[in-house]
């Protein structure tokens, strides 16, 4: 083009008006978004064929399911759960925008892929994890060697020795709790929000059980870790409800970003200070990599004992066996001893409810792997580089497998029921290679805590939450509430 074309060319430009311009805009935009689509349909044909043979809704051109993700992280999993009402007990597909998804139906399909060493690795989503605060941790680790290596690192400090080391401190903490539960409570009507200061106390024990530190976070409310451990969570529920932000380069764009990086550096400030403390006092005792790990470990304690006390508080005859039980362990000695590990042990009946609990609320409702080589599940070929999602309520919902599962009902975990189910239909722990690590800690932890609560306390129902159903939770990577959890509490006399 010579230069007076040039010229020529932007004098007519100039005359073009306002709605041309944007009518030129909008169809160069359409354009390119047409051509992405093509080369995107070229280079995923076979993923597409594949995906076409996988039940599951159709979703909407090119975006999918992405409707779903924008009802917001509170419907996520009743929408999930919803459409898998659809497809039965099988797996059933989603797109969401260029992301091929499978959500596994059964048990059986459940078992195959998570004993599969060919799909050790966490789904892609979990980059957000890693991005974070979780670095390369035992969480999110890709590289199996290493990961094995952390694995045993990090079990080292779950050996049985240890763990019943940590049943003074959990009791000691359950202890200062109650007392912090009873001063919060409104003294006219009793109605208390357990939620923050339950997780304020798992905090103060994953500090001391860990860590060997206290963090104080029972005394002190207002703690700056705390503060922004929330914060980051906030941004990893944004970015998985508001997917074109899981691209780190567009997350860059966000208003989140910015705050995300402060929040990231005083947590990683915060734990490098306590390592180092640590590291001076154990001498390099702790494998920094797992620490990553627990701040999550206490999240799902402080859901599962939260809503312990909250489904005790709505279920009187439940608690009332819960109370019979521990006065028939506690009849010897000291009625307000501390527990051994034999008392816990022993709770039996509690140890249902709390299983019947983590079945109705799983801390962790969805967690996935990535599909590195075609595989075949549940009679279907799935594409390489999908993810496939395991939703816990899919399956804990299932009347096949739990009779009436709506209903509040310890006994869904009487020995003889667990013996007449498939091992993988309770997936609050998740399963095969990766299953949770804490698992018995996390038991312990919540059996003493609840335990001590409900010696101290009888819990009845809140006006600010009369039914179950009341109860509102969101997705924010692990299950959180949304306007707190209230119960009223009276002291036993
Ligand atoms: C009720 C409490 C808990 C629940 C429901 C829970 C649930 C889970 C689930 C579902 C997974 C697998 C996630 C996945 O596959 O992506 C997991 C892994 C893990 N959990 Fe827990 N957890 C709990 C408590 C804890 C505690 C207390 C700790 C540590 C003190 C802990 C440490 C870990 C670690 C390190 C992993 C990763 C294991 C690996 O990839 O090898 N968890 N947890």
């Amino acid at each position: 083009m010579q230069l007076n074309e040039m010229v020529s060319f932007w004098q007519v430009s100039d005359i073009i008006n306002d709605t041309s311009l944007n009518n030129i805009i909008v169809i160069h935009t359409a354009v390119i978004l047409f051509l992405v689509v093509v080369y995107y349909k070229i280079v995923s044909r076979r993923k597409i064929s594949l995906a076409k043979r996988i039940p599951g809704p159709d979703g909407f051109f090119f975006v999918g399911m992405l409707p779903v993700l924008l009802g917001g992280p509170e419907k996520l999993l009743k929408n999930i759960l919803k459409i898998g009402r659809k497809f039965e007990n099988t797996l059933f597909k989603a797109w969401i925008l260029d992301q091929l998804y499978v959500f596994p139906g059964n048990p059986e399909e459940i078992e195959a892929i998570l004993t599969n060493p060919n799909m050790f690795n966490k789904a892609k989503l979990y980059n957000v994890a890693s991005e974070s605060i979780m670095g390369d941790g035992l969480f999110t680790n890709r590289v199996f060697d290493e990961w094995k290596n952390n694995r045993k690192l990090v079990a080292a400090g779950f050996k049985f020795s240890m763990l019943k080391s940590f049943i003074p401190i959990f009791y000691e903490e359950a202890k200062f709790l109650s007392q912090v539960l009873y001063e919060k409570r409104d003294s006219n009507t009793n109605e208390c929000e357990i939620s923050c200061a339950i997780g304020m106390a798992t905090m103060e024990m994953i500090g001391r059980t860990a860590l060997g530190v206290k963090f104080n976070t029972q005394k002190n409310a207002k703690h700056e870790f705390l503060e922004n451990l929330h914060f980051i969570q906030k941004a990893v529920e944004y970015r998985v409800t508001h997917p074109w932000f899981l691209n780190r380069s567009l997350f860059q764009l966000s208003t989140y970003k910015r705050k995300h990086d402060i929040s990231q550096s005083i947590i990683y400030r915060f734990i490098e200070d306590l390592v180092q403390r640590k590291k001076t006092e154990l001498k390099n005792r702790i494998n920094s990599q797992g620490e990553h790990n627990e701040e999550w470990g206490q999240d799902t304690t402080a859901l599962a004992i939260a809503c312990s006390i909250f489904m005790l508080a709505h279920h009187q005859d439940i608690q009332n066996k819960v109370l019979e039980e521990l006065l028939t362990i506690f009849s010897t000695g000291d009625p307000d001893r501390p527990p051994t590990y034999e008392d816990l042990q022993k709770m039996d009946y509690l140890e249902r409810v709390i299983k019947e609990t983590l079945r109705h609320f799983p801390p962790f409702p969805l967690f996935g792997r990535n599909v590195e080589k075609e595989t075949v599940i549940g009679g279907y070929l799935i594409p390489a580089g999908s993810s496939v999602i395991f939703c816990s309520g899919r399956i804990h919902f299932n009347a096949n497998l739990y009779p009436e599962p709506e209903k509040f009902n310890p006994d869904h975990f009487l020995p003889e029921a667990c013996r007449s189910r498939h091992p993988y239909s309770f997936l609050p722990f998740s399963g095969g290679y990766r299953n949770c690590i804490g698992m018995k800690y996390a038991m312990l932890q919540m059996k003493s805590v609840v335990s001590t609560l409900v010696r101290s306390y009888r819990f009845s129902p809140s006006d600010k939450c009369p039914k179950p159903e009341n109860l509102r939770l969101t997705y924010a990577g692990t299950q959180a509430f949304v306007d707190g959890c209230y119960v009223k509490i009276e002291e036993r006399v």
